[in-house]
């Protein structure tokens, strides 16, 4: 019997990877925490409460109250925001992380963790094209410090106390359910939402800006089946490269425009334009895929297709 624990649980991942795992073991056995209210329909299908993952005192009663076996901990400052206050999303990127690594080293039912990189742990010296498993890891963001510095981390404990810590590099992941909030691939769902209500977007990168993405439902099921699968499979400690799809917000726009004919955009690039061009264009995740089955299905049409639905449907849901 699994006691299951998100953390962040009204994030744009927990948001989305609760509803999965409530399906898989059972809504009373997933506990959805945050530091804000978790959406009603996670508040009203099964266990909730407010936790503040930085208050360590707080996060092992709970943990151990409620026979807590597996955690997965999404909370996390992204990349633009990690910018404006660098320090302060140093301490809760990495404190926090450290809360839950040191936990399971005393809690022994916790035996299994899911932790979040991002392929913001690459940096400008990486090679840019398919960028693979283990290459130049020199990250110029605070955030990417942080993310690189968590892989380490788990490594460390994975090795040297015997946790299963499983982590996955995402790229930029795209929904609706609920929005992200301050990372540099946010463009790529704002541009749905925009399009949705107003006809046209200004993107904070430029034209050609090629970044990997994903859509939400193809790294859920990811994110399951990494932590389903057997542990001897899982041979990188650290975190997966996870490539999903690429594009540019020009491409993006095209996809729209087959939908929405009058769809504008303009481009006004901001401080993320630098971010977003330190990373790479493109993720080999060949192993993931045979590690532990990793899929994609969902291209740059299906995609479009289903935010564009997903967001007409959120603004005018009788229509
Ligand atoms: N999507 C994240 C960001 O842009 C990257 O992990 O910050």
């Amino acid at each position: 019997m699994e006691n299951i624990l998100v953390i962040g649980a009204a994030g744009q991942i927990g948001s989305e990877l609760t509803v999965a795992l409530r399906k898989k073991y059972g809504n009373d056995h997933v506990f959805a925490t945050d530091i804000k209210e978790v959406p009603a329909d996670i508040k009203n299908a099964g266990p909730s409460a407010i936790l503040d993952v930085m208050d360590d005192k707080r996060l092992i009663h709970f943990v151990i109250r409620h026979k807590i076996t597996q955690i997965y901990h999404l909370a996390a400052v992204l990349s633009g925001n990690a910018e404006k206050l660098p320090l302060q999303a140093w301490h809760i990127n990495m404190q926090s992380l450290l809360n839950i690594l040191d936990l399971a080293k005393v809690v022994e039912d916790v035996h299994r963790i899911f932790w979040p990189s991002s392929i913001a742990v690459f940096g400008p010296t990486t090679p840019k094209q398919n960028t693979a498993q283990l290459t130049v890891t020199e990250p110029s963001t605070v955030y990417g410090i942080s993310k690189l510095a968590g892989e380490r981390w788990c490594e460390y404990f994975n090795t040297r106390y015997d946790l299963d810590i499983r982590s996955i590099r995402y790229p930029g992941l795209i929904s609706y359910k609920t929005e992200a909030g301050g990372g540099t691939t946010d463009y790529a769902v704002e541009i749905f939402y925009d399009a949705v209500k107003k006809g046209k977007y200004e993107s904070f990168l430029k034209e050609n800006t090629a970044l990997p993405m994903m859509f939400m439902k193809d790294a859920v099921n990811a994110t399951v089946k990494l932590m389903t699968a057997p542990k001897e499979n899982i041979t990188v400690k650290s975190s997966y490269n996870v490539g999903g799809i690429s594009f540019t917000p020009k491409q993006i726009a095209e996809e729209i425009k087959h939908h929405i004919p009058d769809f504008e955009i303009s481009y006004k690039p901001d401080f993320r334009q630098p971010i977003a061009d330190s990373w790479p264009q493109s993720i080999n995740d060949s192993v993931a895929q045979t590690d532990w089955g990793l899929e994609t299905k969902y291209d740059i049409k299906a995609l479009t297709e289903v935010m564009l639905n997903g967001v007409k449907e959120k603004f005018n849901p009788n229509k």
